[in-house]
């Protein structure tokens, strides 16, 4: 079942911690070094992409870890990654179809690719394939409602 956004998922889906890759212990190092002394809880966002793009989505541990790492309290990325649509917060497919349903896509005929995506993929908006490779999500507009209708389909 998916959860409403700004709440991270359920209990039972969050793991008991999380650790960077050695890999990308580097980037997160070469991130954080980016911004000046003082400043570093400017990296969050890059870091929650950077830790989403390990895991697939964030979790509270993760959560705990980059704060850690920031200097920064627990709540502080928490508010980040619940305001901005982009960070997962609960497991999503290897894919992740997005369909923009803000009004100039409707006009354009972004409900019928809706039904497609829920036809083709057997899901629900929210919801992940049986086999775990596709996500389907709404977005509102992405701002390029010149070439509506929209799909953004992973980067
Ligand atoms: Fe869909 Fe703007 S309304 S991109």
């Amino acid at each position: 079942m998916s959860l409403a956004r700004g709440r991270p998922s359920a209990p039972d889906q969050q793991p008991a911690s999380f650790a960077f890759s050695e890999e990308n212990k580097a980037a997160a190092s070469a991130i954080i070094a980016k911004y000046p002394e003082g400043k570093q809880q400017s990296a969050v966002m890059p870091l929650l992409d950077l830790a989403q793009r390990q895991e697939s989505w964030v979790s509270v541990a993760t959560m705990n870890v980059i704060a850690d790492m920031l200097d920064m309290p627990g709540i502080r990325v928490y508010e980040v990654a619940t305001f901005y649509e982009m960070y997962n917060l609960e497991p999503v497919g290897a894919h992740m179809v997005r369909v923009c349903t803000t009004t100039p896509c409707q006009l354009c005929g972004a409900s019928g690719i809706l039904d497609v995506c829920r036809d083709e993929l057997g899901i629900e908006l929210g919801g992940t394939s049986a086999d775990g490779k596709f996500t389907l999500k709404e977005f509102e507009c992405l701002g390029a409602c010149v070439n509506a209708p929209i799909v953004w389909i992973d980067d």
